[in-house]
C-alpha cells in the first residue's frame, strides 16, 4: 500500500509541475490555451489524486505536523505554492507580479521537494557541506 501510494504521489508531483511549468509559460506568452477547457479541469484533476495519495501517506505513516516540523515545513511550502500559484495564473494585475509570482512558487515548490527529500526543514540546505 505504502509503494502503491508514494508511487502516486510521486507520478503525480511530476505531471502537476510539468503542467505548472506549461501553464506558466502559457501565462508569460499570453497565450489563449491557459483558458481551455481542458487547462481548466485537468490540473484540479491531478492535484486532486496529488492531495490525497499526500494526505493519505501522511495518515498511514503517523505524520502529526506538530510532531514533524519538516512536515509542518512542508505544509506551509505548499500553502505558499498554491497562494503564489492563484496570483501568477489568475489574479496577478500586471505581467511582472504574474511572473514574479510564479518564480516565487517555483522556489517554494523546490523547497517542498527538498523537505520532503531530507525530512528537514532546511530542506536542499541540509546536505550543505
Ligand atoms: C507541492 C506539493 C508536494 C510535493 C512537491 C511533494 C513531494 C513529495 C516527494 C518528493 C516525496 C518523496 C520523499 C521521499 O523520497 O522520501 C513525498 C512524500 C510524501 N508526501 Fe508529498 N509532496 C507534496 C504534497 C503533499 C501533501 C499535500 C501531503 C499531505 C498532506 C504530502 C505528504 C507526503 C508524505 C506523507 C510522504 C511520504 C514520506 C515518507 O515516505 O516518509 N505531500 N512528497
Amino acid at each position: 500500500m505504502y509503494t502503491a501510494l508514494k508511487s502516486i504521489h510521486l507520478t503525480c508531483a511530476v505531471l502537476s509541475i510539468c503542467g505548472y511549468l506549461l501553464r506558466g509559460w502559457w501565462m508569460l506568452r499570453e497565450s489563449p490555451l491557459l483558458n481551455h477547457r481542458l487547462t481548466r479541469i485537468l490540473p484540479h484533476t491531478v492535484d486532486a489524486i496529488f492531495l490525497g495519495s499526500g494526505i493519505w501517506l501522511a495518515i498511514l505513516l503517523r505524520y502529526l505536523p506538530h510532531q514533524q516540523p519538516w512536515f509542518a515545513a512542508k505544509l506551509l511550502g505548499i500553502l505558499a505554492y498554491i497562494l503564489l500559484g492563484l496570483v501568477a495564473l489568475r489574479r496577478g494585475r500586471t505581467k511582472t507580479i504574474r511572473a514574479t509570482t510564479w518564480i516565487a512558487s517555483l522556489a517554494c515548490f523546490a523547497y517542498v521537494v527538498g523537505a520532503a527529500r531530507t525530512k528537514s526543514v532546511a530542506s536542499w540546505l541540509s546536505l550543505w557541506p
